[in-house]
């Protein structure tokens, strides 16, 4: 066990390389399912997740040679010649919701998939109806026994239209692997247009899919019988460029994020400009920079893509709670992500909750203390708020963190941040 100790209090100046993308880098690792070629998949982030579902896929009967151990990404060549076993069981699945990125492409490729139901976590219900309705219009008969989703399609899948009820990033993801190799024409009308969709659906068409429309309002697929042997890198991490950026934000410094691209950050850079950020792209980076000591509030709410992300609420709440006045933050995607309110507020934020709104009456200083990691978002907000805290933060149950940052407190260490790991 570990925990995270941070002194607090001093501007962050230096350079981080940001990772590859965690939320991209899981659907494309599933996509290996879908083929019996090899898929070579570069810039894969070392994190607890995807250290997981590289577990998951092995037990599948995914082959995977690991090319490429530099400290920073992995290159993996992932071959599935034969899938050996239909089942992702709950051990697995429990560690990570996002296994459930193994039934669609599973179901494709042999016909049948059991994967164990993933359950509630710390930020909401998170049901799976929206992945399963969707596979029965491609024609699969699905049921759940045991806490089991049984999904079988013995003749295989066939294209359809289907309208999500609502945006979904993981069912959007589960239905696009699943189509490609449905028989037909698929079109997904309201699907997520988040860009690590359209990271998978390039890294699908780099497979031989054919796909239109990733990122409008209507994706169609025309299925095909195989797909090739490809190479593919995943995108950069955008979260992790958010939250660095809020880092930057809350300690005041400069700090350059190496690998970071404008595209794709659009609300989340207008709303860093409005609380008084400045932010210089180059052509190998874009450099986040505090210059006052004010921090103006704001009124943001989550939304799906192109809106702010939900993945960068909690971060963004941290740096607002020593905003200079009332910031007004609503979570429109997840019924439970306040679960770092609680623990700012034991360092001194002043945050009044109502429904899914948190009232953010900026303090003048966050104070040090012990506070608990929920939630992997949660807990990057405490850092955030210890690394701008009078005296010291001690962070427990940071295993959450490891799951969603590559080396964080060393790349803030290098930056000036007195943070370091204890174990315990
Ligand atoms: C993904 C991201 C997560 C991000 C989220 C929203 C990965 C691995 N995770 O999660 O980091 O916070 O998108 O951007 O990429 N819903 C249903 N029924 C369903 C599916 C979802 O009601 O069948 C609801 C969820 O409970 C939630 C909302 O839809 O309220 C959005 O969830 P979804 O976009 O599916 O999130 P994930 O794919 O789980």
């Amino acid at each position: 066990m570990e925990k995270i100790s941070i002194s607090g209090g001093k501007p962050l100046f230096g350079k981080i390389r940001v990772s590859g993308s965690k939320n991209s880098s899981l659907p494309i690792l599933s996509c290996s399912l879908l083929t019996d070629k090899k898929l070579t998949i570069k810039g894969v982030p070392k994190l607890t997740d995807t250290f997981f579902f590289l577990e998951l896929l092995s037990s599948l009967g995914v082959n995977i040679s690991n090319i490429n151990k530099s400290l920073r990404s992995q290159k993996l060549i992932l071959q599935a010649k034969n899938i050996v076993n239909n089942k992702a069981p709950y051990d697995l699945v429990k560690k990570m919701r996002a296994s459930i990125l193994v039934l669609g492409p599973l179901l494709a490729r042999t016909g049948k998939a059991i994967v164990s139901l993933p359950g509630g976590c710390a930020i909401g219900t998170r049901p799976v109806d929206i992945h399963l309705k969707s596979l029965e219009k491609l024609g699969a008969v699905v049921s759940i026994e045991d806490g089991y989703i049984y999904a079988s399609a013995p003749k295989g899948l066939r294209g359809n239209k289907i309208v999500f009820p609502k945006i979904s990033v993981g069912a959007t993801a589960n239905t696009l692997m699943a189509s490609v190799l449905a028989k037909g024409i698929t079109e997904i009308v309201n699907p997520a247009k988040e860009p690590e969709i359209i990271d998978l659906g390039n890294c699908l068409k780099s497979m031989g899919a054919k796909i239109d429309g990733l990122g409008t309002n209507k994706i169609v697929i025309q299925g095909v019988s195989s797909l090739k042997e490809s190479a593919y890198h995943v995108m950069y991490d955008r979260i992790e460029t958010g939250t660095y950026a809020l880092a930057t934000a809350i300690t005041g410094g400069e700090i350059e994020l190496l690998g970071a691209k404008k595209e794709f950050l659009n609300s989340f850079l207008n709303v860093l400009e409005s609380i008084g950020i400045k932010y210089f792209v180059t052509d190998k980076s874009i450099i986040f920079k505090r210059n006052s000591n004010i921090l103006y509030p704001v009124e943001v709410t989550t939304e799906p893509y192109p809106g702010f992300p939900t993945d960068l609420q909690a971060q963004l709440m941290a740096v607002m709670s020593i905003a200079n006045g009332v910031s007004l933050i609503t979570e429109n995607i997840f019924e439970n992500r306040f679960m770092h309110v609680p623990e700012l507020i034991r360092m001194g934020a002043n945050i009044k909750l109502k429904g899914n709104l948190a009232i953010v009456e900026g303090v003048k200083k966050l104070k040090g203390a012990e506070v608990m990691a929920t939630d992997l978002r949660a807990s990057v907000s405490l850092i955030l708020a210890g690394l701008a805290a009078e005296e010291e933060t001690n962070i427990g149950r940071v295993y959450h963190i490891y799951r969603g940052y590559q080396n964080i407190v060393e790349n803030l260490r290098q930056c000036g941040a007195m943070i370091k790991r204890i174990k315990i």
